[in-house]
Protein backbone atom coordinates (compact mmCIF):
# COMPACT_ATOMS: atom_id res chain seq x y z
CA UNK A 1 0.00 0.00 0.00
CA UNK A 2 1.63 3.63 -0.67
CA UNK A 3 0.62 6.73 1.79
CA UNK A 4 0.58 9.96 1.16
CA UNK A 5 4.41 10.78 2.41
CA UNK A 6 4.44 12.31 5.52
CA UNK A 7 7.29 14.33 4.58
CA UNK A 8 5.45 16.78 2.53
CA UNK A 9 3.38 18.30 5.71
CA UNK A 10 4.46 20.91 7.88
CA UNK A 11 3.40 19.16 10.68
CA UNK A 12 4.25 15.56 10.98
CA UNK A 13 2.67 15.28 15.09
CA UNK A 14 -0.62 16.03 13.43
CA UNK A 15 -0.61 13.36 10.96
CA UNK A 16 -0.70 10.24 12.63
CA UNK A 17 -2.70 8.79 15.75
CA UNK A 18 -1.92 5.17 17.40
CA UNK A 19 -3.81 3.51 19.69
CA UNK A 20 -2.90 0.07 20.47
CA UNK A 21 -5.41 -2.36 22.22
CA UNK A 22 -5.03 -6.11 23.34
CA UNK A 23 -7.02 -8.52 20.82
CA UNK A 24 -9.80 -9.85 21.63
CA UNK A 25 -8.01 -13.46 20.89
CA UNK A 26 -6.26 -13.91 24.18
CA UNK A 27 -3.17 -13.86 22.14
CA UNK A 28 -0.76 -11.58 22.67
CA UNK A 29 -0.68 -9.91 19.17
CA UNK A 30 -1.85 -6.01 19.50
CA UNK A 31 -4.15 -4.09 16.96
CA UNK A 32 -2.13 -1.50 15.84
CA UNK A 33 -4.39 1.70 14.52
CA UNK A 34 -3.90 4.76 12.87
CA UNK A 35 -5.53 7.21 11.00
CA UNK A 36 -2.95 9.09 8.85
CA UNK A 37 -3.95 12.74 7.68
CA UNK A 38 -2.31 14.44 5.09
CA UNK A 39 -3.02 17.67 3.87
CA UNK A 40 -6.03 16.23 1.51
CA UNK A 41 -6.56 12.61 2.47
CA UNK A 42 -6.89 10.68 5.74
CA UNK A 43 -6.54 6.68 5.87
CA UNK A 44 -7.17 4.37 8.45
CA UNK A 45 -5.58 1.01 9.23
CA UNK A 46 -5.91 -1.60 10.95
CA UNK A 47 -2.61 -3.98 11.52
CA UNK A 48 -1.68 -6.90 13.29
CA UNK A 49 1.39 -6.33 14.84
CA UNK A 50 3.90 -7.76 16.77
CA UNK A 51 4.31 -8.68 20.48
CA UNK A 52 7.55 -6.56 21.03
CA UNK A 53 5.50 -3.21 20.72
CA UNK A 54 3.52 -3.78 23.66
CA UNK A 55 7.24 -4.84 25.48
CA UNK A 56 8.92 -1.67 23.74
CA UNK A 57 6.19 0.57 24.89
CA UNK A 58 7.09 -0.61 28.66
CA UNK A 59 10.68 0.42 28.31
CA UNK A 60 10.44 3.97 26.38
CA UNK A 61 8.35 6.25 27.91
CA UNK A 62 7.71 9.91 28.78
CA UNK A 63 9.40 9.18 32.48
CA UNK A 64 12.96 8.13 30.83
CA UNK A 65 12.90 9.90 27.22
CA UNK A 66 15.22 13.21 28.14
CA UNK A 67 17.45 10.79 29.98
CA UNK A 68 17.89 8.16 27.57
CA UNK A 69 21.09 9.89 25.42
CA UNK A 70 23.05 9.74 29.23
CA UNK A 71 21.76 5.97 30.10
CA UNK A 72 22.65 4.44 26.75
CA UNK A 73 25.70 6.18 26.56
CA UNK A 74 26.98 4.97 30.24
CA UNK A 75 25.24 1.60 29.90
CA UNK A 76 27.38 0.54 26.65
CA UNK A 77 30.46 2.22 27.80
CA UNK A 78 30.58 4.41 25.16
CA UNK A 79 30.18 1.57 22.67
CA UNK A 80 26.85 3.01 21.32
CA UNK A 81 28.31 6.13 19.57
CA UNK A 82 30.76 3.79 18.12
CA UNK A 83 28.69 1.16 17.03
CA UNK A 84 26.44 4.50 15.26
CA UNK A 85 29.40 5.55 13.59
CA UNK A 86 30.27 2.47 11.96
CA UNK A 87 26.51 2.37 10.42
CA UNK A 88 26.78 5.97 9.83
CA UNK A 89 30.07 4.07 7.39
CA UNK A 90 27.63 1.89 5.87
CA UNK A 91 25.60 4.39 4.73
CA UNK A 92 28.40 6.76 3.31
CA UNK A 93 27.36 7.37 -0.07
CA UNK A 94 23.93 7.89 -0.05
CA UNK A 95 21.59 11.13 0.66
CA UNK A 96 18.62 10.54 1.57
CA UNK A 97 18.23 8.28 4.72
CA UNK A 98 15.46 6.64 6.65
CA UNK A 99 15.97 5.67 10.64
CA UNK A 100 13.43 3.27 11.70
CA UNK A 101 13.10 3.71 15.65
CA UNK A 102 14.93 6.90 15.39
CA UNK A 103 14.50 7.44 19.38
CA UNK A 104 15.77 10.58 20.69
CA UNK A 105 17.59 11.09 17.41
CA UNK A 106 21.65 10.60 17.89
CA UNK A 107 21.98 8.49 15.30
CA UNK A 108 20.12 11.00 12.97
CA UNK A 109 22.48 13.81 14.49
CA UNK A 110 25.27 12.37 13.57
CA UNK A 111 24.21 11.27 9.90
CA UNK A 112 22.53 15.12 9.60
CA UNK A 113 25.90 16.55 10.73
CA UNK A 114 27.22 14.69 7.57
CA UNK A 115 25.33 16.15 5.08
CA UNK A 116 22.52 13.23 4.90
CA UNK A 117 19.07 13.89 4.19
CA UNK A 118 17.23 12.28 7.29
CA UNK A 119 13.75 11.33 7.81
CA UNK A 120 13.04 9.17 11.28
CA UNK A 121 9.89 7.37 12.24
CA UNK A 122 9.10 5.89 16.03
CA UNK A 123 6.50 4.62 18.17
CA UNK A 124 7.27 6.76 20.85
CA UNK A 125 5.78 10.29 20.83
CA UNK A 126 8.26 11.60 23.77
CA UNK A 127 11.10 9.89 22.75
CA UNK A 128 10.59 12.39 18.89
CA UNK A 129 9.99 15.16 20.72
CA UNK A 130 13.62 14.85 21.91
CA UNK A 131 14.94 14.48 19.02
CA UNK A 132 12.67 17.60 17.99
CA UNK A 133 14.94 19.53 20.14
CA UNK A 134 18.23 18.48 18.67
CA UNK A 135 17.25 18.42 15.09
CA UNK A 136 15.02 19.42 11.93
CA UNK A 137 13.95 16.90 10.16
CA UNK A 138 10.84 15.31 9.23
CA UNK A 139 9.68 12.88 11.43
CA UNK A 140 6.31 10.40 12.09
CA UNK A 141 5.11 8.94 15.24
CA UNK A 142 4.41 5.12 13.53
CA UNK A 143 5.42 2.04 13.83
CA UNK A 144 8.13 0.57 11.30
CA UNK A 145 6.55 -2.13 10.28
CA UNK A 146 3.76 0.11 8.73
CA UNK A 147 5.69 2.81 7.17
CA UNK A 148 4.18 6.06 5.92
CA UNK A 149 6.00 7.02 3.04
CA UNK A 150 6.02 6.51 -0.97
CA UNK A 151 7.47 3.80 -2.81
CA UNK A 152 11.17 4.35 -3.70
CA UNK A 153 11.58 7.67 -1.47
CA UNK A 154 15.27 6.54 0.26
CA UNK A 155 18.84 6.11 -0.35
CA UNK A 156 19.60 3.82 2.58
CA UNK A 157 17.15 2.51 5.53
CA UNK A 158 19.13 2.63 9.02
CA UNK A 159 17.72 1.14 12.48
CA UNK A 160 19.55 0.81 15.97
CA UNK A 161 17.80 -1.27 19.09
CA UNK A 162 14.46 -2.02 16.70
CA UNK A 163 14.89 -5.91 15.26
CA UNK A 164 13.99 -7.30 18.43
CA UNK A 165 10.66 -5.37 19.07
CA UNK A 166 9.03 -6.07 15.11
CA UNK A 167 8.42 -8.47 12.83
CA UNK A 168 11.33 -8.58 10.84
CA UNK A 169 10.09 -9.20 7.89
CA UNK A 170 7.42 -6.59 7.58
CA UNK A 171 9.74 -4.46 8.25
CA UNK A 172 11.71 -5.89 5.61
CA UNK A 173 8.87 -5.78 3.18
CA UNK A 174 8.54 -2.34 3.66
CA UNK A 175 11.93 -1.43 3.43
CA UNK A 176 12.09 -3.21 -0.02
CA UNK A 177 9.04 -1.04 -0.63
CA UNK A 178 10.26 2.71 0.19
CA UNK A 179 13.93 2.30 -1.19
CA UNK A 180 15.32 3.14 -4.53
CA UNK A 181 16.65 0.48 -6.78
CA UNK A 182 20.48 0.21 -5.01
CA UNK A 183 19.40 1.09 -2.00
CA UNK A 184 20.98 -0.33 1.32
CA UNK A 185 19.44 -1.53 4.43
CA UNK A 186 21.07 -1.50 7.65
CA UNK A 187 19.91 -3.49 11.29
CA UNK A 188 21.39 -2.66 14.38
CA UNK A 189 21.33 -4.27 17.73
CA UNK A 190 22.63 -5.91 20.57
CA UNK A 191 23.12 -10.01 20.66
CA UNK A 192 23.71 -12.20 23.43
CA UNK A 193 27.64 -12.78 23.44
CA UNK A 194 28.60 -16.80 23.45
CA UNK A 195 31.48 -17.88 25.40
CA UNK A 196 33.30 -16.07 28.34
CA UNK A 197 32.19 -12.71 27.83
CA UNK A 198 28.72 -14.38 28.17
CA UNK A 199 29.20 -14.61 32.20
CA UNK A 200 30.55 -11.15 31.95
CA UNK A 201 27.44 -10.29 30.01
CA UNK A 202 25.04 -12.17 33.09
CA UNK A 203 27.10 -10.30 35.94
CA UNK A 204 26.59 -6.69 34.16
CA UNK A 205 22.87 -7.21 34.03
CA UNK A 206 22.52 -8.29 37.74
CA UNK A 207 24.43 -5.32 38.25
CA UNK A 208 22.04 -3.37 36.21
CA UNK A 209 18.95 -4.87 37.93
CA UNK A 210 20.48 -3.78 41.42
CA UNK A 211 20.66 -0.02 39.44
CA UNK A 212 17.24 -0.10 38.89
CA UNK A 213 16.35 0.30 42.21
CA UNK A 214 17.96 3.33 42.53
CA UNK A 215 17.56 4.93 38.80
CA UNK A 216 13.72 4.03 39.06
CA UNK A 217 12.43 5.24 35.30
CA UNK A 218 14.84 2.53 34.09
CA UNK A 219 14.50 0.16 36.32
CA UNK A 220 11.83 -2.35 33.81
CA UNK A 221 14.67 -1.97 31.23
CA UNK A 222 17.29 -2.70 33.38
CA UNK A 223 15.24 -5.97 34.93
CA UNK A 224 14.00 -6.91 31.71
CA UNK A 225 16.62 -5.87 29.08
CA UNK A 226 18.46 -8.96 29.06
CA UNK A 227 16.01 -11.42 28.48
CA UNK A 228 14.56 -9.98 25.45
CA UNK A 229 18.19 -10.15 24.33
CA UNK A 230 18.30 -13.39 24.93
CA UNK A 231 15.17 -14.87 23.77
CA UNK A 232 15.66 -12.79 20.25
CA UNK A 233 16.95 -14.04 17.39
CA UNK A 234 16.48 -11.03 15.13
CA UNK A 235 19.70 -12.00 13.13
CA UNK A 236 19.19 -15.07 11.63
CA UNK A 237 15.71 -13.84 11.40
CA UNK A 238 16.68 -10.32 9.23
CA UNK A 239 19.10 -12.67 7.33
CA UNK A 240 16.30 -15.09 6.65
CA UNK A 241 14.08 -11.55 5.71
CA UNK A 242 16.16 -10.39 3.30
CA UNK A 243 17.21 -13.83 1.21
CA UNK A 244 13.34 -13.92 1.09
CA UNK A 245 12.84 -10.53 -0.19
CA UNK A 246 15.52 -10.76 -2.45
CA UNK A 247 18.14 -8.70 -1.48
CA UNK A 248 21.72 -8.59 -2.31
CA UNK A 249 24.99 -8.32 -1.05
CA UNK A 250 23.80 -9.59 2.68
CA UNK A 251 26.56 -8.97 5.77
CA UNK A 252 27.02 -9.58 9.28
CA UNK A 253 29.49 -8.11 12.02
CA UNK A 254 29.67 -8.82 14.83
CA UNK A 255 30.99 -6.03 17.36
CA UNK A 256 32.66 -5.42 20.66
CA UNK A 257 32.93 -9.01 21.78
CA UNK A 258 29.82 -10.48 20.39
CA UNK A 259 27.43 -7.74 22.36
CA UNK A 260 25.98 -6.27 18.89
CA UNK A 261 25.68 -7.36 15.58
CA UNK A 262 24.78 -5.17 12.36
CA UNK A 263 22.91 -6.61 8.94
CA UNK A 264 23.43 -4.90 5.89
CA UNK A 265 21.76 -5.51 2.18
CA UNK A 266 21.23 -4.18 -1.29
CA UNK A 267 18.38 -3.62 -2.82
CA UNK A 268 19.12 -4.83 -6.41
C1 LIG B 1 16.58 1.67 22.59
S1 LIG B 1 15.62 2.86 21.74
C2 LIG B 1 16.72 3.23 20.38
C3 LIG B 1 16.54 4.61 19.83
C4 LIG B 1 17.53 4.94 18.71
N1 LIG B 1 17.37 4.04 17.61
C5 LIG B 1 18.95 4.87 19.21
O1 LIG B 1 19.70 4.03 18.71
O2 LIG B 1 19.31 5.63 20.09
C6 LIG B 1 14.43 1.83 20.92
C7 LIG B 1 13.46 2.66 20.14
O3 LIG B 1 12.68 1.78 19.33
C8 LIG B 1 11.40 2.35 19.23
N2 LIG B 1 10.50 1.31 18.72
C9 LIG B 1 10.23 0.13 19.28
N3 LIG B 1 9.38 -0.57 18.51
C10 LIG B 1 9.13 0.20 17.41
C11 LIG B 1 8.36 0.03 16.23
N4 LIG B 1 7.64 -1.07 16.02
N5 LIG B 1 8.36 1.01 15.31
C12 LIG B 1 9.08 2.14 15.51
N6 LIG B 1 9.82 2.37 16.61
C13 LIG B 1 9.86 1.40 17.55
C14 LIG B 1 11.13 2.82 20.64
O4 LIG B 1 10.08 3.74 20.70
C15 LIG B 1 12.48 3.44 21.00
O5 LIG B 1 12.54 4.79 20.66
Amino acid sequence: MTFWPFRSSSETFLCQFTKYNQSSSGSKALIYFSIHKSRTTVIALLVLVHEGHAQAMRFFTRANADSYDLIVRLATFGQDIAWKHEITRAVTHRSQILELACGTGILSSILAQRGKSVAGIDITFEYLLSLKRKLKAPIAQGTAEVLPYRDGSFDAIVSSYLAKYVDVQKVIDECWRVLRPGGIVVFHDFTYPRGLIRNLWNIYFELLRLAGRFVTSWKVVFRQLDDVIKKSDWVDQTIGALKNKKFQNINCRCYTAGTSAMVSAEKP
